[in-house]
């Protein structure tokens, strides 16, 4: 879900609106079920809701049918369901008894039955079939209890006791209409940001919430609570204990950098700063012998030269970037590489010593199972270092090292630019960690890095040359039922990544894996004109690889198959065998997914553009996925 929370000057206007539904508009890549706002203002006698089921639009076509009133502070929720359908009634905010308070919520409130039990047998009624409606009137009633104790509101105070009440994953904001000009937070387990304004705060789930309005960030620690208002921020523990220097950053990307900027979508524009992604996640990192420093990545290089073996953990795309820097670390470092999925590896026992590397890969460093999974790792005594696109996320904050990636805001929900820089960032940490080891002799080191520098300019290549082909194939492949990819060696994980952003957004169902493994079942699944694609290695000296990836292009075709290839620049053999080729620039094998990944993002687009979908919000997904 996306949250975003704003307080501004005393004079009741329509900016908090105005924030709620800028930031909304945003965040909706995190959630897009149902969106709602809350506003308050002095003199109200209880808070004005509105919230409506589906994307924001439904919101705002209503707000222009039936305004709300202007407000000094606003809270914005935009949902990604996991309790309780997405309808107008489950959308949040949700309402305190006496409608005084409301708050949005984010995450999964684990003890909500039992909360919900014990406020029914007080007489609470709920209109809601969500945990968070529980929160809200558990709110209510602190809030009570505190004016009881007190004499006088304190909703500081009140979510407080609310936040030691609740177990599972929470991000909560609220407010009160008899204290207009405070929003009050609490985070455990899902995230939250403060933006610092000039005689206004924000908070957010993520800085694009509120960047349109200030690059001033602060970072919230897990079971930290916040109180802004328009010229203050405290942040304390749920106990009530100042927390007295919290971390503040700058945003490094503009408003601009979140914007379409006339691309028909998001994830068009996101394919098309692929090259941009690589260039910019390897600028800054050489020093001027051109030796690589990763200073900012917080681990000696004595720690680095024990390491003796790397555990990726990720989800999704990220896993997949994963394996393809199993490949070339292994090669360049020797050392065992394992790659797991977080949810997997979180819930079994895996082997871990002080000299294991744990790699977290995560675009938005915010997935709930990423995080798990790089807890469960430092508890058991490893080091983690995180891959990572986004500041101040929790992952990144977590863990041991970070090393960022420059891909700038993702906002569509299927992965692209952020793929090619996770890889290029492993790449970097591959080589780093062969410098410190000394497994490979300088010069070749910068080979390497020579190479992976003029990747950039290979991926432009194949967005100016490819275009046509790929749509046309798109075309002619519109009404196939099902898909198969494969591919060999670091050809692998991007058979995985294509036939992923297939399913994602053309609904397709496809399925991608070692090509090795055709002979041993999913040969079976060929039939007349099912299409097959295939990623090709490269065909200089025809080596082994390439040639083993041909025959299975023979094998699926004399079974029928209708085959696309993802092929070097004039391969004659994949000319001579596949129906259509997607031609990319001839680069070393263990760098290639930098290009051959690029012609299947730019197919899975054209095929969901063409079906009509929504490339950029695809049905049942979010992109952050803040719950377990
Ligand atoms: C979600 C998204 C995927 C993404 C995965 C990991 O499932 O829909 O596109 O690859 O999360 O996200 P992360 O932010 O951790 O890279």
């Amino acid at each position: 879900c996306g949250i975003v929370g704003y307080v501004g000057s005393s004079t009741a206007c329509g900016k908090p609106l105005e924030v709620c539904l800028q930031g909304l508009k945003r965040l909706e890549y995190r959630g897009y079920d149902s969106a709602g706002v809350a506003l308050a203002a002095p003199g109200m006698d209880h808070v004005a809701v509105r919230k409506k089921a589906g994307r924001l639009a439904n919101l705002e076509a209503d707000l222009a049918k039936h305004a709300l009133p202007e407000a000094t502070v606003g809270i914005g929720h935009t949902r990604w369901a996991t309790n309780g359908a997405p309808s107008d009634n489950n959308a949040h905010p949700h309402l305190s008894a006496d409608g005084n308070i409301a708050i949005i919520h984010n995450g999964i409130i684990e003890n909500a039955n039992v909360l919900k039990g014990q406020l029914q047998t007080e007489g609470y009624s709920f209109a809601s079939s969500t945990d968070s409606e529980v929160a809200a009137k558990l709110l209510g009633k602190m809030a009570e209890q505190v004016i009881a104790e007190t004499g006088k509101p304190d909703l500081f105070e009140a979510l407080r006791r609310v936040a030691r009440q609740l177990t599972g994953a929470f991000t909560i904001l609220a407010v009160d209409c008899r204290q207009p000009d405070v929003v009050v937070g609490a985070r455990h387990d899902s995230p939250l940001v403060v933006g610092l304004g000039e005689g206004e705060n924000f908070l957010g789930s993520d800085v694009a919430a509120f960047v349109a309005y200030t690059k001033e960030a602060m970072e919230l620690g897990q079971d930290e609570a916040v109180c802004i208002t328009a010229d203050s921020v405290t942040v304390t523990d749920f106990e009530g204990n100042e927390v007295t220097e919290p971390k503040r950053f700058t945003v490094d990307w503009d408003a601009s950098a979140a914007e379409k900027g006339g691309w028909p979508s998001f994830m068009d524009k996101e394919i098309h700063e692929d090259p941009a992604a690589v260039a910019d996640t390897l600028l800054g990192r050489f020093d001027e012998k051109g030796d690589i420093v990763l200073d900012e990545v917080r681990i000696e290089p004595d720690a680095f030269r024990s390491v003796d073996k790397i555990i990726v953990v990720a989800c999704g795309t990220a896993s997949y970037a994963g394996l393809v820097a199993k490949y070339a670390i292994e090669h360049w470092v020797r050392i065992p590489v394992e790659v797991e999925l977080a949810h997997e590896f979180r819930y079994r026992d895996p082997i871990l010593t002080p000299r294991t590397l744990v790699v977290a890969i995560s675009q938005s460093g915010e997935t709930m199972d990423t995080l798990m999974a790089l807890r469960h790792a430092r508890e058991q005594g490893s080091r983690v270092l995180a891959i990572c696109n986004t500041q101040g996320a929790t992952i990144p904050r977590e863990s041991d090292a970070v090393l960022y990636t420059h891909a700038g805001p993702e906002i569509a929900v299927a992965s692209t630019k952020a793929f090619v820089a996770q890889v290029t960032a492993a790449y970097l940490l591959g080589l780093y960690l062969a410098q410190v080891k000394g497994t490979m002799f300088r010069d070749e080191i910068h080979q390497v890095l020579d190479n992976l520098k003029a990747m950039p300019d290979k991926i432009q290549w194949v967005l100016d040359t490819q275009r046509e082909s790929i749509e046309r194939a798109a075309k002619r492949m519109l009404n196939a039922h099902s898909f198969l990819f494969l591919g060999r060696h670091v050809g692998y994980p991007v058979a995985m990544e294509g036939a992923l952003k297939l399913k994602e957004i053309a609904y397709t169902f496809t399925e991608g894996f070692a090509a090795g493994e055709l002979k041993h079942g999913p040969i079976a699944l060929v039939d007349e004109g099912e299409p097959v694609v295939v990623i090709v290695p490269s065909a200089r000296g025809r080596d082994t690889l390439h040639n083993k990836v041909i025959s299975g292009i023979e094998e699926v075709k004399a079974r029928g198959a209708y085959t696309i290839a993802v092929a070097e620049e004039g391969d004659p053999d994949a000319e001579r065998y596949a129906d259509i080729v997607f031609w990319r620039p001839a680069c070393p094998t263990l760098l290639s997914p930098l290009v051959d990944v690029v012609p299947l993002q730019l197919f899975a687009m054209d095929m969901a553009n063409l079906k009509g979908y929504d490339v950029d919000k695809p049905r049942n997904l979010a992109k952050s996925v803040t719950v377990e």
